[in-house]
């Protein structure tokens, strides 16, 4: 790492090695904030932190870490406090879905991907509060989904993961209002990313955000403290009523079904 500026302080970004986490991390960059960067994929993050380094002067560290290890969360947070690392924003982005029929979809993998999307979250969350308190202004922003708003039938555990990440966040949000802390929570729509491949649906989808609009509409309403965050249209389909969303997404998924 090359040292390039004299601000102390980090945003901690999860997930930066591909999709929304790594525009995320762009983000931050483009805004003169220096970087600690978490996923596995160490190359990827590697060529990441060069690039961000080089284009925008930052400085930008890395944590090739598996967040599934038992204590990943509690060993980031050593990690940083050895190195003497501020950190001043928590991005928790990193996460997983699965799609597919719940009771044929591998059990080992649906409780992975709660551990991952909610335990990880969780314990980044609760080891960083007391660092973020230092700061004299600190910011998580927590990656949920459109999906957090309904049920979501052939993603029905991982619909359910993104509804704790934003029950969480909105009551966290409340707890510390009266603290320098903002806490946000990104509910984005269909992305255009890895995410479905990764997922196992392979179907084509329609209409596919860019990753840098949703990443770039996350990080200033952030900074401006909105409560809830939904990039694009995400926002008119949140104000449709519960019960009439729930019917949409019923039709919408019949297609799935033979
Ligand atoms: N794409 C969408 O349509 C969409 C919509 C709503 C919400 N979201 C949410 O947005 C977030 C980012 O997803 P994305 O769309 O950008 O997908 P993505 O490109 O697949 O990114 C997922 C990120 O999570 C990291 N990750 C996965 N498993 C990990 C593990 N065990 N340990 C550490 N890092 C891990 C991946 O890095 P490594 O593989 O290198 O570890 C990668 O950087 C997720 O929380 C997702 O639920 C996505």
């Amino acid at each position: 790492m090359n040292v390039l500026n004299n601000c102390e302080e980090y945003t901690l970004v999860t997930g930066a090695s591909s999709g929304i986490g790594k525009e995320i991390a762009k983000e931050f960059a483009i805004r003169g904030r220096n970087l600690v960067l978490i996923a596995r994929n160490k190359n990827a993050l590697e060529e990441l932190a060069n690039q961000l380094n080089t284009n925008y002067k930052v400085n930008v560290l890395f944590v090739s870490i598996d967040l599934l290890e038992e204590n990943a969360s509690k060993s980031i947070y050593e990690w940083c406090k050895e190195r003497n690392i501020k950190i001043q924003a928590i991005i928790n982005n990193a996460g997983v879905g699965l799609f597919g029929e719940f009771h044929n979809l591998s059990v080992e993998k649906q409780i992975s991907m709660i551990a991952l999307n909610i335990n990880s979250l969780v314990g980044l969350v609760h080891y960083f509060i007391p660092e973020l308190k230092k700061r004299k202004k600190g910011y998580i922003l927590n990656v949920a989904s459109i999906a957090a708003l309904y049920p979501l039938p052939y993603y029905s555990v991982y619909g359910a993961t993104k509804a704790f990440v934003l029950s969480f966040t909105e009551a966290l949000r409340h707890e510390l209002r009266h603290s320098n802390i903002t806490v946000s929570c990104l509910c984005p729509g269909d992305t255009d990313t890895n995410f479905f491949n990764n997922a196992g649906n392979t179907n084509q989808k329609k209409f596919l955000m860019p990753p840098e609009n949703v990443a770039k509409v996350a990080v200033d309403s952030l900074l401006k403290n909105k409560s809830v965050i939904y990039p694009g249209n995400m926002k008119l389909i949140s104000k449709i009523p519960r019960f009439i969303l729930k019917k949409i997404i019923a039709r919408r998924v019949s297609k799935y079904e033979l």
